[in-house]
C-alpha cells in the first residue's frame, strides 16, 4: 500500500476563490479578512489555560470588524498610541474594564495624559515620564515594560530588546524606578517584557516570565507579569505551525514555579496574520536581461513587508490555479523605488498575464496598517469574509 501523500495545509482562501475573483473585480489592492480563521486562532491562544488576560496587539490589524470579533473571544487591547485607544474605545463601547493596555514608546506628556482618561493599564517603559511628569502618575498602579537585556524575532528590525533597542527600562534602573514611584506614592503592579516579533520558540515565553519573576521578587508590588506578544507564524510552504500546545505546556509550569504572579500576553500576528490576505491584479510582464518580472498594482505601498525585512509571502495566481509553472520571475509593485520588489525568484504559471489576480497570502498583520499613500496612490481597500 502506498503512503499517503503529506497534505499541504488547506488555506481558507483555496475554497473561496470565486468570490476572491469576484472581490477582485470591485477593485485592486484589496486585504481580505476570514473571520472564521481569525476566531479559529483566538480560540487557540485563548485555550492557554495559564493566562489570566490576553490582550491584542491592536497594531497588527486595526479593523473594526477584527477588533469586534476578538472582544467577543475574551480579548483586551493593547495600545501603542493614543489614536489606537480611541479607535478602540470608539469601536467598542461595552469593553469590560480592565482590557485596554497602553504601551506607548517615546509618548509625549499630552499623550500620556490622554491615555490617562481611557486605558485601564499605562505601561512606563523609562525614568523620563515619571520623574517629568510625576502628576500623572501619582497614586496609580503601574505597568513596568522591562529590557530583559536580549531581542529576538525574524529581522534585525523586529528586535525590541538588548542595548540596540529603544524600548525598556534596564535592569540596572529598576531600583532607581521603584523609589520613583514609591515617592510619588504610586506602585508597579504589573512588569512586563516584549523582546520582538516572530519567535519560533515555543519556550521563550516561560523564561522570560522565570526572569521576570525573579525581578519581581525584588519589588514586592506586582501582581502580574506580562511576556507580551511576537508567536511566529508560517510564511512559506513548509513551515511548520506555531507549537502552542508546547506554549501551554511551558507556561503551565512556570505558573506552578510562581503561582502568586498572574499571567498575561499580548500577541498580535498570530491572531490575524493567516486570516489576512492582499488581492492585487497584473499590470504587465516584462522580460529584461534574462529576469521576467509581472508587474501589480499593488507593491511597497500596499504591503511593506518585503521592502522592509525581506519578509517572504506566499504569491498565487487565482486566476490560473493549477496551471503549469514558468520559469522564476520577480513580482514588482508599481512605486518609483527599486526595493518596490514583493518576491524574487519565485514561480507563478507559465501563462500569468495582464489582468490575472494574484493573491499575496499571509498578509492579516501588519499589511493594511503599514500601507501607505506614497506616490499619491490610494490606499488598499478592506473586506471582510465571514462564511
Ligand atoms: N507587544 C508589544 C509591546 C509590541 O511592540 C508588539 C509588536 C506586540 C506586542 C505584538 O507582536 P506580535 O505578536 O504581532 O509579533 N511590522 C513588523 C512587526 C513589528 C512588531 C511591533 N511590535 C512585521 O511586519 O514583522
Amino acid at each position: 500500500i502506498a503512503e499517503p501523500a503529506v497534505a499541504e495545509p488547506v488555506s481558507w482562501w483555496q475554497a473561496a476563490r470565486e468570490a476572491l475573483l469576484q472581490e477582485a473585480a470591485a477593485g485592486t489592492p484589496a486585504y481580505v479578512y476570514h473571520l472564521p480563521t481569525l476566531r479559529r486562532q483566538a480560540r487557540a491562544f485563548a485555550g492557554i489555560d495559564a493566562l489570566e488576560r490576553r490582550f491584542y496587539a491592536v497594531k497588527a490589524n486595526a479593523h473594526p470588524a477584527v477588533l469586534t470579533a476578538l472582544a467577543e473571544e475574551g480579548f483586551g487591547f493593547e495600545c501603542v498610541s493614543l489614536p489606537e485607544l480611541q479607535h478602540v474605545r470608539r469601536t467598542l463601547s461595552d469593553l469590560p474594564a480592565g482590557r485596554l493596555l497602553f504601551t506607548p514608546s517615546f509618548a509625549s506628556r499630552a499623550e500620556y495624559a490622554g491615555a490617562c482618561d481611557s486605558a485601564d493599564w499605562l505601561t512606563l517603559d523609562s525614568l523620563y515620564p515619571l520623574r517629568h511628569w510625576p502628576e500623572l502618575f501619582a497614586g496609580r498602579r503601574l505597568v513596568l515594560r522591562i529590557d530583559p537585556g536580549y531581542g529576538l524575532g525574524h529581522h534585525a528590525h523586529v528586535k525590541t530588546g538588548g542595548p540596540e533597542a529603544k524600548f525598556g527600562l534596564a535592569l540596572d534602573d529598576v531600583s532607581a524606578f521603584v523609589e520613583a514611584a514609591r515617592v510619588i506614592g504610586a506602585e508597579i503592579a504589573v512588569l512586563h517584557a516584549h523582546v520582538g516579533s516572530g519567535v519560533q520558540d515555543a519556550g521563550h515565553w516561560a523564561q522570560l516570565f522565570a526572569q521576570l519573576a525573579h525581578v519581581a521578587d525584588g519589588i514586592g508590588t506586582v501582581a502580574a507579569i506580562n511576556v507580551g506578544g511576537g508567536l511566529a507564524v508560517p510564511y512559506r510552504d513548509g513551515e511548520a505551525e506555531f507549537d502552542i500546545a508546547a506554549l501551554a505546556a511551558a507556561l503551565a509550569e512556570a505558573r506552578r514555579q510562581w503561582p502568586q504572579y498572574a499571567l498575561w500576553m499580548e500577541p498580535g500576528r498570530y491572531l490575524t496574520a493567516q486570516a489576512g490576505v492582499l488581492l492585487a491584479r497584473v499590470s504587465q510582464v516584462v522580460d529584461k536581461l534574462g529576469v521576467r518580472r509581472i508587474g501589480l498594482d499593488a507593491g511597497m505601498n500596499a504591503l511593506m513587508r518585503p521592502a522592509l525585512y525581506q519578509a517572504k509571502h506566499r504569491i498565487v495566481n487565482l486566476s490560473r490555479i493549477g496551471d503549469a509553472d514558468g520559469p522564476r520571475v520577480d513580482v514588482v509593485g508599481p512605486i518609483c523605488e527599486s526595493t518596490d520588489v514583493l518576491a524574487r525568484q519565485v514561480t507563478l504559471p507559465a501563462d500569468t498575464a495582464e489582468g490575472d489576480v494574484l493573491l499575496i497570502d499571509t498578509a492579516g498583520a501588519y499589511g493594511f496598517v503599514m500601507a501607505n499613500h506614497y506616490n499619491l496612490r490610494d490606499l488598499p481597500r478592506e473586506v471582510i469574509f465571514d462564511v
